[in-house]
C-alpha cells in the first residue's frame, strides 16, 4: 500500500450533523472535535507524513457571532488539552493568519509548535483562520517586499520561492484531500499545495462520524488512481 505524504481533510458536516439530531449546530462542533484524536494517530501509526485539517477558514467569520464564538471557545479548549498529543511523537504547526486570534491563544500557540518541535514523527497541521487566497496574497506581499529592498531579483522567482513564502514552507505538497460531508469543494483550502491533489469526496457521512477506518477507505481509492502529472503512464 502506497500512503500518502500528505493527507489533508475537510473536516465538513458538524452543523448537518446536529440538525439531523435536533441539536444546535454548536452541539456538531463538539461532537466533531471529538474525531479528530483517533484519526490523528491513525494517520501517524500508518506512515503519513503530513497530516492538515482544515478547522477554521478565513470566510467563517461571517457565521452568527454565537456560532463564531463557539468554536473560539471550542478551539481555545482543544489547545488547552494538546499536551496529551506530546508522547504521541507529532509535530504541530498552525496554518493560518493566527494575528486575528487574541493575545492568550496565540501565545498558547507559539508555545505549542515550541513544545513539540523537538518530535520527530508526523506534522499535524491545524488550519485555523486559513484561506489559500490570502496565503497566497500574503506570500505576494513578502516577495514583493524583499524585491523592492534589494534582496531578491525578479527574474529569481520561481515556483520556489513562493512555496517557501507559504505556511506550509518545508512540507510536501498534498497527495490526498478528503471532504466528508457530501460537498465537492476545496473552499479555499491548500489551493496552491493541492494542485494535483487526488480528492476524495464523501457522500455518506459527517465529519462527527468520521474514524480511521475512513482514512483508510480514502487511502485504498487512492493506490487505485493513476497519477499522470500532465504525463503519461
Ligand atoms: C464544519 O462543519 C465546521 C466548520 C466549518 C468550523 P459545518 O459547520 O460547515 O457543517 P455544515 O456544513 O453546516 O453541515
Ligand atoms: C470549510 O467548510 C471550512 C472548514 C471545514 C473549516 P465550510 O462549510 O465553511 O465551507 P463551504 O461553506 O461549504 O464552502
Ligand atoms: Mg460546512
Amino acid at each position: 500500500m502506497n500512503i500518502p505524504k500528505h493527507v489533508a481533510i475537510i473536516m465538513d458536516g458538524n452543523g448537518r450533523w446536529a440538525r439531523r439530531r435536533g441539536l444546535p449546530r454548536k452541539a456538531g462542533h463538539i461532537a466533531g472535535a471529538k474525531s479528530i484524536k483517533s484519526v490523528v494517530l491513525h494517520c501517524n501509526k500508518i506512515g503519513v507524513k503530513v497530516l492538515t485539517l482544515y478547522a477554521f477558514s478565513t470566510e467563517n467569520w461571517q457565521r452568527p457571532k454565537d456560532e463564531v464564538d463557539g468554536l473560539m471557545k471550542l478551539i481555545k479548549n482543544y489547545l488547552k488539552n494538546m499536551r496529551s498529543y506530546l508522547k504521541y511523537n507529532v509535530r504541530i504547526r498552525f496554518f493560518g493568519d493566527l494575528s486575528a486570534f487574541s493575545e492568550d491563544m496565540i501565545d498558547k500557540m507559539n508555545q505549542i509548535e515550541q513544545e513539540f518541535s523537538k518530535n520527530t514523527g508526523m506534522v499535524f497541521g491545524i488550519a485555523i483562520n486559513y484561506g489559500g487566497r490570502d496565503e497566497l496574497k500574503n506570500a505576494a506581499k513578502k516577495i514583493a517586499f524583499l524585491v523592492k529592498n534589494g534582496e531578491l531579483n525578479l527574474d529569481e522567482i520561481d515556483e520556489q520561492t513562493v512555496e517557501s513564502n507559504l505556511y506550509t514552507k518545508g512540507l510536501p505538497n498534498v497527495d490526498l484531500l478528503i471532504r466528508p460531508s457530501g460537498e465537492c469543494r476545496v473552499s479555499n483550502f491548500l489551493i496552491w499545495q493541492s494542485a494535483y491533489a487526488e480528492f476524495y469526496f464523501m457522500k455518506d457521512i459527517l465529519w462527527p462520524d468520521f474514524r480511521p477506518r475512513h482514512v483508510d477507505m480514502a487511502i485504498e481509492e487512492y493506490n487505485r488512481r493513476n497519477r499522470t502529472y500532465g504525463g503519461v503512464k
